[in-house]
């Protein structure tokens, strides 16, 4: 508003003082990137390894202290999936689970009577094969949700697995009026046991490669979080505050420090040809499963006395559901809704918002930018959408600034190394404090690495993220969960679901208890009547930076 008063010379000012803001900030952030970039890189001499489990081991990771390794017990336990019997060779569809066979039923209200809000609802699922026989086993992938697209409310359902080839997906009724039913099968028992595999034997099935130059010599090699062994020489680019791995053969003639620049190359395809049925689109991968009787039902207002709706489950329940299009979080959260540009400005007055992570969350910062009609963004030259990204308002003093984290960085645009931050590493260069907000999304590149790679990845931003608030308590810490996203039979084999879902539960456990805040993504792409998409569509987002300001402005704070 003041800006707009002032005359056409106060504008140049202002502008001057905003690109040597930018530039002096820009600069140091390089200088310290410089000098991480001059840090020696250990050369490995090869050992050949005599191992003969060699493809179950030649992904090792750094040993963890005896807390963490626990912990790294306890979550790879609380994923464990139900066992499934190995199909007999050659794979054949008929004795898989299949969709067009199987049913679902709502079961009847415990004891008896109408539907009313905070009610729970269960549902029974049956799973067949392609024969239309029962399933006798469990391990399916199924997803559920209740919704009623007029009222725009929709809420995430909690599969069970009965191990007898039926599952039930459970429901808190939130809302008032007609809700209707939806269960999607993601993929068959079969295809988990095929992507467990995958993980396990080839976790470096997404290749990399790096390019080397020093003068007019020039040398491209293959990179991973984990290389097989060969007689090649190894450049050690593991991360040394963080102990995050990343390594490349090393250059012939060329050295470890020459590295410019990152990339994805081609995929390397270890399916059997006899499994790829079992992840056929309109046929098993994510497919919706009809009702047996009626999916829709009428909820009557809440009964005198009754419980208010709760998350059932600390780790595993969704956070909220929607109404009239709006979040609404089950843990007494009020998420307010911020729908002009002035109420967000006003509430992110005098602060910083720093986001680390994927491209999910520089949605937020794009957003931000998008509807704050005074943010001022930085464009240098020749950046990419991995950024660094930042934006100002000086007016009022916000800052927004966007990194993209470490490797794994799945991409086919070449980037140098200089563009990834270990989330860790910035959390501890940040001073902290009221004016702070630091949003951490980090998910969407991990999911064809083994889930150690990640426990390690969330253990050293959640110490950073501890350090963080023990030097500055007031800093509002929001920690963005993985979600679902639209999937072919390409993209499962790298991206599935399935590989997110347990990493959103281990994210989930690893914050739980601490003070910051979750974003559960995963609920709400999975309550919302718009399609899967690893970018979830604006209306999804703008819920999303709601609960982020209602975290940094809560209602009864003014
Ligand atoms: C960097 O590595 C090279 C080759 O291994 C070595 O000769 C050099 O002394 C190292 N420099 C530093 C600063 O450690
Ligand atoms: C390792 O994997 C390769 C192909 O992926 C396979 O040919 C080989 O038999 C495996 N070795 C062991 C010891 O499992
Ligand atoms: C499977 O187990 C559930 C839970 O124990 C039970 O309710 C259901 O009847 C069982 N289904 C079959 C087909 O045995
Ligand atoms: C790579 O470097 C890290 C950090 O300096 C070190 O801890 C690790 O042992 C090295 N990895 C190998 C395989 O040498
Ligand atoms: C390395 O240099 C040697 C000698 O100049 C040359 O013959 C060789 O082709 C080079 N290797 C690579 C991979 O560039
Ligand atoms: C925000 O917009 C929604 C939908 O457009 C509307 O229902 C709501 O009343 C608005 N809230 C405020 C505080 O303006």
């Amino acid at each position: 508003m003041k800006a707009r008063a002032c005359t056409r010379r106060e504008y140049s000012a202002i502008f001057l003082v905003l690109a040597v803001a930018v530039l002096i900030l820009v600069l140091c952030n390089m200088a310290v990137l410089e000098f991480h970039h001059k840090v020696n890189s250990t050369i490995i001499v090869p050992k050949v390894s005599t191992d003969p489990d060699m493809n179950q081991s030649f992904c090792t990771f750094q040993p963890l202290s005896p807390e963490d390794a626990l912990e790294e017990r306890l979550l790879l336990d609380s994923i464990a999936w139900p066992e499934t019997p190995p199909l007999p060779a050659p794979v054949s569809l008929e004795q898989t689970s299949d969709p067009a066979h199987s049913t679902f039923t709502v079961l009847p209200r415990r004891g008896g009577g109408q539907w009313h809000v905070g009610d729970q609802l269960e549902v029974m699922i049956k799973m067949s094969d392609f024969h239309g026989h029962p399933k006798k086993h469990g391990g399916d992938f199924l997803l559920a949700r209740l919704h009623n697209l007029k009222l725009g409310a929709g809420v995430a359902g909690q599969v069970l697995d009965h191990l007898n080839g039926s599952y039930s997906a459970v429901f808190s009724l939130p809302w008032e009026g007609d809700a209707q039913v939806e269960v999607m099968l993601v993929h068959p028992s079969d295809a988990i046991l095929v992507l467990n595999r995958l993980n396990r034997e080839h976790p470096d099935r997404i290749l990399f490669k790096s390019l080397f130059r020093s003068g007019s010599l020039s040398e491209t090699t293959d990179c991973n979080v984990c290389l097989r062994p060969t007689q090649q020489l190894l450049c050690n680019y593991t991360d040394v505050r963080t102990g995050q791995p990343w390594f490349c053969y090393k250059p012939k003639n060329l050295s470890c420090d020459a590295r410019i620049s990152h990339a994805r190359g081609q995929n390397g395809r270890f399916i059997k040809a006899n499994e790829e049925k079992l992840f056929r689109s309109g046929v098993n991968l994510k497919v919706y499963i009809r009702a047996s009787g009626p999916a829709r039902f009428t909820v009557l207002p809440k009964k005198k006395g009754q419980l208010e709706v709760k998350s059932s489950s600390v780790t595993s329940g969704p956070s909220g559901y929607y109404y009239q299009g709006a979040w609404r979080a089950l843990d007494g959260t009020t998420v307010q809704q911020f729908n002009t540009s002035s109420a967000i400005t006003e509430c992110l007055k005098g602060k910083k918002v720093h986001l680390y992570g994927d491209s999910t969350v520089r949605q937020w910062f794009e957003f931000l930018n998008k509807n704050l009609p005074d943010l001022k963004e930085f464009h240098p030259q020749g950046r990419t959408k991995f950024g660094p990204f930042m934006a100002i308002d000086n007016a009022n003093s916000i800052m927004v600034t966007f990194n993209f984290h470490g490797p794994p960085l799945v991409s086919f645009i070449r980037v140098p190394p200089t563009t990834f931050y270990y989330i860790a590493n910035e959390i501890d260069r940040l001073t902290g404090g009221t004016d702070t907000i630091v949003g951490v999304g980090i998910w969407a590149h991990f999911p064809s690495f083994p889930i150690e790679l990640y426990i390690r990845r969330l253990q050293s931003i959640r110490r950073a993220v501890v350090r963080l608030l023990t030097r500055a308590p007031g800093t509002v810490v929001i920690i963005r969960t993985g979600h679902p996203r639209a999937l072919t039979f390409d993209l499962s084999l790298i991206f599935s679901d399935w590989y997110s879902l347990q990493r959103y539960k281990v994210l989930r456990a690893m914050f739980k208890g601490m003070n910051v805040h979750l974003i559960d993504a995963w609920s709400m792409v999975l309550a919302h009547h718009l399609p899967h998409n690893i970018h979830p569509l604006p209306p999804i987002i703008k819920n999303m930076i709601n609960i982020l300001l209602s975290h940094v402005c809560p209602q009864n704070s003014t």
